[in-house]
């Protein structure tokens, strides 16, 4: 018997303005999407931004609906945007935000699954971006520390 252990490093910084150009940028292409959102029923809005290796930019917002489980999060909206006008482009990073309070958005588990499925197709890690309205921003290199032991397409062929 071996005892593992699994690290997840990331960056933390103290605020948008404190971040890389190109991160806050994306940022803010996030927050300008959070106006897109439709999320009467939970009233959280969610907003992502996609930047391809092309630098393209794709956007999306939760998309709620009354049939509860039919919800969208923004993340695979803004991916599947991405994917359906550029499939052959591989994502390089993504911005997450939320309109409310200072947390950063957290993907949901659903969510980690797709941006890792992306990560897989491609070969290419996605940075991840995590912010709110106001306070910490965190940045990962990649889904997997969020996602560990993931599931992916190789595992199916045994
Ligand atoms: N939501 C997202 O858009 N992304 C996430 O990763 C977490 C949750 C949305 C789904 C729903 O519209 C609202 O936030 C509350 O769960």
């Amino acid at each position: 018997m071996e005892e593992k252990q699994i690290e997840t490093t990331y960056l933390v910084y103290p605020d948008a303005n404190a971040l890389p150009a190109q991160y806050s940028k994306l940022l803010d292409r996030a927050k300008a999407s959070l106006k897109d959102s439709w999320s009467p029923y939970s009233e959280y809005k969610v907003a992502a931004a996609v930047e391809l290796a092309n630098g393209q930019i794709f956007t999306g917002a939760n998309q709620e609906n009354a049939a509860y489980p039919l919800c969208l999060c923004a993340e695979r909206v803004a991916l599947a945007a991405a994917a359906s006008k550029c499939p052959n482009i591989p994502p390089i990073a993504m911005a997450i935000t939320t309109e409310k309070g200072d947390s950063p958005a957290a993907p949901c588990g659903a969510c980690r699954q797709v941006i890792s499925e992306q990560e897989f197709r491609f070969d290419q890690p996605i940075t991840l971006i995590l912010g709110a309205q106001r306070g910490n921003v965190m940045v990962l290199d990649s889904v997997q520390p969020l996602l560990p032991f993931s599931f992916h397409g190789a595992l199916l062929k045994g």
